[in-house]
């Protein structure tokens, strides 16, 4: 046996891979609550569902045992088996090769938060909808890198899936897939996805609203709340007297990056287009489609930015000491942003104990930290935004970051 691969993929996949049971979550009850809003009367076979929760495949065609019920199996993210299965069963495991040979490069971070997004945001021509929310579809919460190893889990919150190792061996074959720079191309090309679906579906209008999908939850399902507890207002959706915020659920972390590590006029360009996109919800429809294009192009720029550089454990220190900083200073105060910076301080700390940078206790207690966090996981309870935002602070303080990497 001389495969530099584990072998064991399969198995992985199959018992702990969320994907391996894609489809069969369109037999459940949820999935025919969902379904029969739209009067959908099997969702297991309907367009509107397949498209995420099974493998489509390009013109290389499905491998030999495709089977719908495997729900979203290797060759969705892999490509079409039949061109590069037998270089790679063979044991001759070169990435290179097995790239040239239509694989879909996975590892190659930008290649892979695109291919990941096209389902955790969708596209302009399949997206989850406000109505598919309000039949009881979840909201999408999604950060490439993090969920890229880590996966919703009842008991701790959090845990590791992933079907393979990344050892020194598994560094020479690939590009490094984690790490600070690994997470802002996932974050940077997921706004940009969402962007997209924006740039082309805002001036949909439905009845007098644009898709209120794209705008922050909390605009308009907001619940009152002081230092001595609750005070619900209404049902939980309250009245609109302006038009609600645009939905920016990860532009904390990209702005932060980029002011501090990588391109300080480009990082002020990018704010300044996202409040003229801001300002836009009150001039027009195609003034917003427009504003978004705007910020598109600025985030391509830093992306291409992006692939000169190269993060050090000081870098990525300092990065978690400023996100900390702000937190507590009250810069992250929505849920959805919060939960956003949660999974990009997961990942940071996560690439820092992988490459050996910090100590098996420190990664303990900072993780320990981020997993209360999500205890009370609930996009709809804006309250919870406070638990999130302490559990980053609490992480970063685990670290103990010495003097020298702050300010
Ligand atoms: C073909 C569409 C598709 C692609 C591509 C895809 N996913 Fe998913 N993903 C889904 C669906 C659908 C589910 C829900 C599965 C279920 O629970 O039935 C899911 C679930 C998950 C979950 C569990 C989330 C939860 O809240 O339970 C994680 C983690 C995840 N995906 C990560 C990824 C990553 C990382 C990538 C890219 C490497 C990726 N996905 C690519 C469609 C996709
Ligand atoms: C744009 C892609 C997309 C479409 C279209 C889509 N889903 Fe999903 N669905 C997902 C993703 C991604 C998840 C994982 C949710 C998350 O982010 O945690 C999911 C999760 C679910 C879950 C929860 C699974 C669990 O384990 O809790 C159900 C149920 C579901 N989808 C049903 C449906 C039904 C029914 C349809 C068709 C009416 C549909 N979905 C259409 C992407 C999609
Ligand atoms: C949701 C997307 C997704 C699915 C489904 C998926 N993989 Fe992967 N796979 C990845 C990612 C991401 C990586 C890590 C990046 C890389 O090494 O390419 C990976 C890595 C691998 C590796 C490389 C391990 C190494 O050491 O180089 C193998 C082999 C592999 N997958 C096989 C499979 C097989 C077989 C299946 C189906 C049983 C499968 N994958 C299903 C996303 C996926
Ligand atoms: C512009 C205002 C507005 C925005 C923004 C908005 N909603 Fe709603 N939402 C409503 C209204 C009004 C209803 C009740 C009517 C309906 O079902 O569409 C509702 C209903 C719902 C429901 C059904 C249960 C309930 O509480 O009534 C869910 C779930 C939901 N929204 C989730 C979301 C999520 C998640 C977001 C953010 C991605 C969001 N909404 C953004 C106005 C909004």
């Amino acid at each position: 046996m001389n495969s530099a691969v584990n072998q064991n993929e399969y198995v992985i996949w199959r018992d702990r891979d969320p994907h391996a049971r894609a489809w069969r979550t369109l037999q459940s009850e949820d999935a025919r609550n969902i379904a029969s809003y739209f009067d959908i009367e099997d969702p297991t076979s309907s367009e509107k569902c397949l498209g995420c929760h099974t493998t489509e495949v390009g013109p290389g065609g499905h491998e030999a045992a495709f089977d719908i019920r495997n729900g979203i199996s290797c060759e969705a993210c892999h490509g079409a088996a039949s061109e590069w299965l037998g270089v790679h069963s063979a044991g001759l495991y070169f990435y290179a090769k097995n790239i040239s040979a239509g694989m879909f490069p996975t590892a190659d971070p930008e290649s892979r938060a695109e291919m990941c997004v096209a389902c955790h945001v969708g596209t302009p021509e399949s997206y989850i909808t406000h109505e598919m929310m309000a039949a009881g579809h979840r909201a999408p919460s999604f950060q490439m890198n993090f969920h890229t190893w880590f996966k919703p889990d009842s008991v701790d919150t959090y845990t590791d899936y992933a079907h393979f190792d990344i050892d020194d061996d598994y560094l020479q074959r690939k590009p490094v897939p984690f790490g600070l720079k690994a997470l802002l191309v996932g974050e940077i090309v997921q706004w940009r996805q969402f962007l997209t679906i924006i740039e082309s579906e805002y001036s949909e209008m439905h009845g007098i609203f644009p898709e209120l999908a794209f705008f922050d939850c909390y605009s308009c399902h907001f619940q009152a709340y002081d230092a001595g507890g609750p005070v619900v207002a209404g049902p939980g959706v309250r009245a609109m007297s302006a038009l609600p915020l645009l939905a920016h659920h990860n532009y904390f972390v990209i702005d932060l990056s980029a002011e501090v590590l990588v391109d300080v006029p480009l990082a002020r360009r990018i704010g300044e287009a996202r409040e003229k996109m801001r300002q836009a919800v009150f001039r027009s429809p195609e003034a917003v489609e427009q504003a978004a294009g705007e910020v598109i192009l600025l985030l391509t720029s830093l992306l291409r930015d992006l692939e000169g550089y190269r993060f050090s454990r000081e870098d990525e220190l300092r990065l978690l000491a400023e996100l900390a900083r702000q937190t507590e200073a009250g810069g992250l105060v929505d849920y959805m942003p919060a939960k956003q910076a949660l999974y990009a301080t997961a990942s940071i700390v996560d690439g820092l104990w992988r490459r050996d940078a910090i100590s098996q206790e420190h990664y303990d207690a900072a993780s320990n930290a981020l997993k209360k966090g999500l205890q009370d996981d609930d996009d709809l309870d804006a309250r919870n935004s406070v638990v999130l935002q302490r559990a980053i602070t609490q992480s970063v303080q685990a670290l103990e970051i010495d003097a020298e990497a702050r300010f």
